[in-house]
């Protein structure tokens, strides 16, 4: 059989290398370089398919009026592109033949193929490019974030924060997760609400933070707390995209958390899952299944479906980011809730993030410190130390602490003492500088 260069066909068909060789790996033709050789056949197929280049002959009275704007997320295929414009895949793709390019409807839809389709449909594409380079940059923060410090790095559970718009099935989603997946009590244990739900699938334990929505997230922010790893975005399949869904990807996109996004209420006849994975592409989450590199899982937390999928896909997200931390460095972590209790004086549930917390242990947090005196987790058992990603609730604090501080271990109560000394007169300067600040600035308004 006769071979033909792939440049020399390129020659011949008035093609560049690098279209020809799109083209062919579009096929399913493997081709190293533009000196690599095809057969005649393939060749000829490839010539007769393309025909003769038409010019491009569109309808001058449609051009311009109406542009049909588009947002196409990165990876869209032919066929993608097809449905975000209304139209047929298989007309796209005669589309795109009659214009010289024969492109299957699988085909990844390129800035090339996107000009043409757009001028023949008179649509105008936005790329979400700079959505993909901001994930890249919430990637690359989030891999940044947090560097575990210490020696003896050993694996930690994730802790999860489920957000997303009102009704759209948080309590409903985590409650769903406490009933079936949080393990046996122990004997003479209770369950009791301490802020933080600890669970067990597959022998692996992931913490759910139980404040859903993003009130909690967002104060742990504001005081540049980062307690949660995973951020569970629930949208619900038959309302789609809410602002609070915006508002909750945004904080998490900004502090560089990864999401896994619960498309739930499946259960619905009118919920449409597909349409949440189109609203949030143009957010800048793109499916897996779209070539994109967020998780979304079809569940429902009324009958049960996709929870288990979640979870695995959670503990996948988890492995992904190899979270990590040293139980013998010296213990911190933050503040989830707090509150006064009126037998038990001020109770704090926080979360270990470094180290081994223990009772004894001498605890200072920005506004408070105090002497662990009992540690009780979610199952209401007393613990006599907590490791990393460890919720408990904490008996021994002077005062309330507010949740989003964090806390060290020091010591000995002096040094508790003169530290929480230091924090209050260092917050004193910066209001009064803010005052000043702001009697400046009054002055000069009524100037
Ligand atoms: P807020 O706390 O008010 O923001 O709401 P939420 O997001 O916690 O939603 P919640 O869990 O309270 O659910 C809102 C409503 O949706 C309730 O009536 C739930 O029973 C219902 N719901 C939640 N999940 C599902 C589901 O998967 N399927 C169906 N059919 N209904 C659901
Ligand atoms: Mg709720």
């Amino acid at each position: 059989m006769s071979k033909i260069r792939v440049y020399e066909l390129a020659k011949m068909l008035g093609l560049s290398n690098k279209d020809l060789m799109q083209i062919l790996e579009d096929l399913g033709v493997d081709v190293k370089t533009h000196m690599s050789s095809i057969d005649a056949e393939t060749a000829q197929i490839i010539e007769e398919s393309l025909g003769e280049p038409k010019t491009k002959d569109k309808p001058s009275d449609v051009k311009e009026k109406g542009k049909k704007v588009v947002n196409v997320p990165p990876g869209s295929s032919v066929s993608d592109v097809a449905n975000l414009l209304g139209i047929k895949p298989a007309d796209a793709v005669k589309a795109l033949l009659e214009a010289g390019k024969m492109i299957p409807a699988g085909a990844t839809a390129n800035r090339e193929i996107l000009d043409i389709l757009s001028e023949v449909f008179n649509a105008e594409f936005v790329v979400a490019d700079s959505a993909q380079e901001e994930q890249e940059k919430d990637k690359a923060k989030s891999q940044q974030r947090k560097k575990p410090e210490g020696k003896n790095l050993q694996p930690r559970a994730p802790i999860v924060t489920v957000m997303g718009h009102v009704d759209h099935g948080k309590t409903s989603l985590l409650d769903y997760v406490r009933k079936t997946k949080v393990t046996e009590r122990e004997a003479g244990g209770i369950t009791q609400h301490i802020g933080a739900s600890t669970l067990e699938y597959n022998g692996r334990k992931i913490v759910f933070l139980d404040t859903p929505g993003h009130e909690a997230f967002t104060s742990m922010r504001a005081r540049g707390a980062q307690v949660t790893d995973i951020v569970i975005l629930v949208v619900a399949a038959d309302d789609g995209v809410m602002p609070q869904t915006v508002e909750a990807l945004n904080h998490a996109k900004a502090s560089g958390v990864p999401i896994v996004v619960a498309v739930n209420k499946i259960d619905k006849p009118e919920a449409r899952p597909d349409r949440v994975r189109q609203q949030l592409s143009e957010h800048g989450l793109i499916p897996e299944e779209w070539g994109g590199d967020t998780i979304f899982v079809d569940i429902s937390a009324k009958t049960g479906v996709g929870i288990d999928q979640l979870l695995e896909m959670v503990l996948l997200v988890a492995d992904m980011h190899e979270l990590k931390a040293d139980p013998t460095v010296d213990p911190r972590g933050v503040i989830i809730e707090a509150k006064l209790d009126r037998g038990k004086g001020p109770v704090a549930t926080v979360i270990v993030q470094e180290g081994t917390l223990r009772v004894g242990n001498i605890v200072v947090s920005e506004s408070s410190w105090g002497k662990v005196r009992a540690m009780i987790d979610d199952r209401g058992r007393n613990l006599k130390e907590a490791g990393p990603s460890t919720a408990v609730e904490i008996l021994g604090f002077n005062d309330v602490p507010s949740p989003g501080e964090t806390f060290k271990v020091v010591g000995s109560e002096k040094e508790a003492r003169t530290l929480i000394d230091k924090i209050k007169q260092e917050e004193k300067l910066a209001a009064s500088k803010t005052e000043r600040h702001m009697t400046l600035e009054e002055l000069y308004g009524k100037m």
